[in-house]
């Protein structure tokens, strides 16, 4: 740059350089002429500084300072100095920089929102423009946590005796559940890589060749529907261990989170973290990923209701389904309409109503005519409601009762304002069924997937009630979030074959879909498992963002495009050739 060379970033000064000569280049923020004086607030990633030009600046530096406009690129030379007006609102506010030498580097069009932080742009116009939003201060704040919290990781982990292992993207479909984006081979027309679900397998093949420590900050890939908390495209900080046990693995997860937080946010997590298993979670919480930072627990009342002629509950209780409820403290003022708006959040996870009841002195409620008094005290009591609350009510099959009320939970909360800010709620789910049954395969399919072990305490249950065998799984919720989760895997032969028989694979499938595996598994494999966090998840929830999408440079939209490349794209039919793929006349109209 023709003599220049940038001494420092533009928020990086401080008062001590007062005097100094520096050299700053950035973005133009704003350009102010307040008659003879121009103001400019140069950018760069650390923050901003204002540069000034006076009626004494060379004739160069003030013709340029006139041309200048917002996100024009510019390098200044110049003597730091004290303002004689300091704006508390800026880092580097109390000093400015008199312009000596000024180049612009590259001139800007205006863009097409404001470069400043939480802006109200439609979210599609940001991703349009990502290169533009990731100038925003919020955005840059957010990618330079990721950065530390992924070096956070490299070096606990590498401190502890991992060693950092790349794996394939291009592989063989993994069983993490979702469906696989498949890449055509050229070579092999008619085959397919599969991209990694997770280094699931690799991982694993790596604990037999020695390695006994994993780690690997990976991309993982997984066809499936977005929400604000999954993209297709996510990364991984990844696990494995030889030779341990669930606390192994648990207790360096722990450590792992414990310096996270202090290193990247300043807080102190206190260890160990408490754990619940996954059966208490349900019955308490309705959730397996429970949001433990307010109660509003869940109570079963089906003993208590068990003789009301309500045909609902009769209903539900001839199927073995259960009866149970949340109390909403003070939650007797609500209006119709707002409990209404609750039953149809009820009827998303499937619910087909919601009962409700405030046990005050005159009573109200949905199904009061069944009500004698004595049964409405005994609701109460075990809902453990006063006069002032209001009691929401699901019966229903216990998945349905669990999900609903689940999710009625955090959304009270929501409305009540109960959810304490600032707090960060880690805990371990652990004992999840190993199996859960699939109504649409009409089969047992596995709850992590097929290399998860079984507690050893229920093995013998596998031929008897697979349903029942609990797993050496263990999920990490940060607020209500899963943040990773992992097991403990299968490391025997015989037992791994039986789990892919109860898994619905004969010999010949399992063989032809992990033959490799199983293979590997007959030449000597230690004890081992692992786990794996959403480093995105991870990110989102340590910078307070509301959705992954705010801490990935490039993310995805709703349907796994990129507005700002607009991929995926079609291809040259010459390269479809290569790949001896033709694609249907309907698909191209689609
Ligand atoms: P699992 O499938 O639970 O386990 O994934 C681990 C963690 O990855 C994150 N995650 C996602 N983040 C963003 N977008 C997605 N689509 C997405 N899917 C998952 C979650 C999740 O907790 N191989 C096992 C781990 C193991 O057993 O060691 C696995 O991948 O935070």
């Amino acid at each position: 740059m023709q003599g220049m060379k940038r001494t420092m970033r533009c928020a990086e000064l401080t008062i001590e350089n007062t005097g100094e000569k520096v050299t700053l280049m950035g973005w133009c923020h704003k350009r102010r002429d307040l008659g003879g004086l121009t103001f400019i607030t140069l950018r760069d990633r650390s923050g901003e500084v204002q540069l000034v030009v006076t009626p004494e600046s060379s004739d160069d530096v003030i013709s340029k300072a006139s041309r200048i406009r917002g996100e024009f690129v510019l390098a200044c030379e110049g003597t730091v100095q004290k303002r004689s007006a300091p704006n508390p609102n800026m880092k580097t506010g109390e000093l400015e920089i008199l312009v000596e030498n000024l180049r612009i580097l590259s001139e800007a069009q205006t863009p097409p929102f404001y470069i400043e932080e939480n802006i109200s742009a439609n979210e599609s116009l940001r991703l349009k423009y990502r290169y533009l939003d990731l100038r925003r201060p919020d955005m840059q704040r957010n990618l330079m946590m990721r950065h530390r919290i992924a070096k956070c990781a490299r070096d606990y982990f590498d401190a502890e005796g991992f060693l950092d292992i790349e794996t394939p993207m291009l592989g063989k479909s993994t069983p993490e559940g979702a469906r696989d984006y498949l890449v055509p081979s050229r070579v092999k027309k008619g085959s397919f890589f599969a991209l990694p679900q997770s280094p699931q397998l690799y991982k694993q093949l790596l604990m037999l060749s020695g390695y006994d420590r994993y780690m690997q900050v990976a991309k993982c890939f997984r066809d499936e529907d977005l929400r604000a908390d999954r993209q297709p495209e996510f990364t991984q900080i990844d696990l494995e261990m030889a030779f341990v046990d669930e606390e192994d693995v648990m207790l360096v997860t722990e450590g792992f989170l414990q310096k996270v937080f202090r290193e990247v946010m300043e807080v102190e997590i206190s260890l160990p973290l408490p754990r619940l298993t996954w059966m208490d979670a349900m019955n308490r919480f309705g959730s397996d990923k429970p949001d433990m930072r307010f109660g509003l627990e869940l109570k079963d009342i089906t003993e208590v209701v068990r003789d009301i002629p309500f045909p609902v509950f009769e209903d539900v209780l001839s199927k073995k389904g259960s009866i149970r409820a949340i109390c909403v403290p003070d939650g007797a003022s609500m209006t119709r309409k707002e409990i209404d708006a609750l039953a149809e959040v009820a009827k998303t996870y499937r619910a087909k109503g919601l009962a409700w009841l405030v046990p005050s002195a005159v009573p109200r409620g949905s199904f009061l005519k069944f009500l004698a008094p004595d049964q409405i005290a005994a609701i109460a009591e075990k809902a453990g409601a006063d006069d002032n609350d209001l009691i929401l009510i699901v019966s229903d099959k216990d998945s349905v009762v669990f999900s609903a009320l689940g999710a009625l939970r955090c959304e009270v909360a929501k409305n009540f304002s109960l959810i304490p800010e600032n707090t960060f709620n880690l805990i371990w789910v652990t004992e999840f069924p190993l199996l859960e049954y699939s109504e649409e395969n009409g089969r047992y399919v596995a709850m992590h997937h097929p290399f998860t072990g079984p507690m050893d305490e229920d093995l013998g249950l596998l031929e008897t009630d697979p349903g029942l065998v609990r797993a050496k799984a263990y999920d990490i919720i940060l607020n209500g979030t899963e943040l990773g989760g992992g097991s403990i895997r299968i490391h025997d032969q015989t037992l791994q074959k039986k789990m892919f028989s109860l898994l619905g694979f004969t010999d010949e499938q399992a063989y032809e879909q992990f033959g490799f595996l199983l293979d590997a598994f007959s030449f000597g494999v230690p004890p081992h498992g692992g786990l794996a966090f959403g480093l995105d998840r991870m990110v989102m929830l340590m910078t307070g963002s509301k959705s992954i999408r705010d801490v990935i440079a490039f993310p995805k939209v709703q349907n796994s495009s990129d507005l700002m490349t607009e991929a995926p794209a079609p291809v040259a039919d010459n390269q479809l050739d290569e790949l001896g793929i033709s694609i249907t006349k309907e698909k191209q109209d689609e």
